[in-house]
């Protein structure tokens, strides 16, 4: 895995940032599915893009992960549009023109508008279709990206879109969830495939969400329990899957997903953790009987602007959980929604130690991205949270630095400054 050196940098998404993009999340929006309601422009990233190149340099950073729209590339199947891979490319250009890695992820959650129908992930034509987009991506970008991420958080997909209904494409059905996990898996086999093929000096990885989880009441048998079950389905299913090739874990109450595919093992050269908070766990529910979850401020560092825990010694113990997969870990997202300023620079700082400490303890550590360069559309929630270390005016679109970016810069040098994280100490492999 010769490309992936030590990484500092910041994390987009297309959608959350490009505007205008014509895909099943805008439908979503206006059938009033969402809280915060509509993209629209988003930041305009997709014409400002050289311009936030500069931003994420600026900031010390020497790499920058962004993904690719299909529904731009692919607006109808089978037929890809040259005007928006050029687009990329020139993205592409830019930064390594400026000493900026690009790190491509090709899937973050959103499809074009005929992938529901035409190949939906309930099918195995969806692997097919995931497959052509990538060949046509990396025909495009594969001379000049060196780091590809082919799925962003598949099992945060999983759950939000299959299980809770909550994105598009909206089914809420525990009986397809393990076919569905099934099929993005082997769309991230069959994606890596190509990748590998065209790129072979490619360094390969995915993105997983991994969540603290605690009781609510640490004497509590059954929190204790519940807290077992969600850390084992949300951390640890995924670690599985990919250093063993097999997955089986239970998503309370009943239902049971495992699943087995071999060429999950050898698709990756780096294993991307997104971290963010700490979920403190209930059993029963007062609502739901089998259990609910909220944040808390049990560390005394004080609530993000979301209501998200800070809980940043977690994180040292999720990338020691991680490492038994036996790779280098990216962190590949974590940040803080924090529009005033207040906890972000402490925010910064602590996580960073966090790492530090993992990487003293023979932990891999390939990088960290920092989620995000800019404020954002944030999904169910609109514009609300502000994750940016660059404030943005959406009326004129202007982009404003925090304060906090120049602690960013600074840890960004300390942290590359102490090199290459060590191979040695990666936990004991897992086996099922
Ligand atoms: C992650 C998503 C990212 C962003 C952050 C806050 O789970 O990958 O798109 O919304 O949460």
């Amino acid at each position: 895995m010769s490309a992936l050196s030590r990484i500092w940098g910041t994390a987009v998404s297309h959608y959350q940032v490009e505007g205008d993009d014509l895909c099943d999340w805008n439908e979503w929006e206006r059938a009033g599915r969402t809280r915060g309601g509509a993209c629209g422009r988003a930041v305009d990233s997709w014409t400002r893009y050289e311009e936030d190149a500069d931003l994420a340099r600026d900031a010390g950073s020497n790499a920058f992960r962004f993904s690719i729209s299909w529904s731009r590339v692919e607006p109808k199947p089978g037929r890809f549009d040259d005007a928006a891979l050029e687009r990329y490319r020139r993205l592409v250009n830019h930064l390594n023109s400026i000493g900026v890695e690009p790190i491509v992820t090709l899937f973050h959650y959103t499809h074009p508008l005929w992938f529901h129908d035409r190949t939906p992930w309930t099918s195995t034509k969806s692997i097919d279709a995931f497959s052509q987009f990538t060949r046509r991506v990396v025909d495009t970008l594969g001379d000049s990206v060196r780091v590809w991420m082919p799925l962003n958080e598949p099992l945060v997909f999983l759950l939000a879109a299959f299980y809770d209904g909550q994105i598009p494409p909206g089914i809420a059905n525990g009986r397809i969830l393990a076919k569905v996990l099934d099929h993005l898996l082997a769309a991230h086999c069959a994606s890596a495939a190509v990748i590998r093929e065209a790129v072979p000096d490619a360094a390969i990885g995915i993105a997983h969400n991994m969540m603290a989880f605690a009781p609510e009441r640490p004497d509590s048998f059954l929190d204790r329990l519940l807290t077992r079950v969600a850390h084992r389905c949300y951390n640890r299913g995924v670690v599985e899957a990919f250093a063993c090739g097999r997955w089986d874990f239970l998503l309370p109450p009943t239902t049971r997903v495992r699943g087995r595919r071999d060429d999950l093992v050898r698709s990756l050269d780096f294993f991307g953790v997104n971290f963010y908070s700490r979920l403190h766990l209930r059993c029963p529910g007062k609502e739901r009987f089998v259990g609910e979850f909220r944040y808390a401020d049990r560390t005394g560092r004080g609530l993000t602007d979301n209501g998200w825990e800070i809980a940043p010694h977690e994180l040292e113990h999720l990338l020691s959980e991680a490492s038994a997969i036996g790779l280098p870990l990216l962190v590949s997202e974590n940040g803080i929604a924090d529009a005033e300023d207040r906890l972000r620079a402490a925010f910064l700082t602590d996580h960073t130690a966090a790492i530090e400490r993992a990487e003293a303890r023979g932990i891999p550590i390939a990088g960290y991205l920092y989620w995000s360069l800019l404020d954002n559309y944030e999904w169910l929630d609109g514009f609300g949270p502000k994750f940016g270390l660059y404030e943005v005016d959406r009326l004129t679109m202007s982009r404003r630095p925090r304060r906090s970016v120049s602690t960013f810069r600074e840890l960004g040098r300390e942290f590359l400054s102490r090199g290459a994280g060590q191979r040695s100490g990666v936990g004991e492999p897992y086996s099922l």
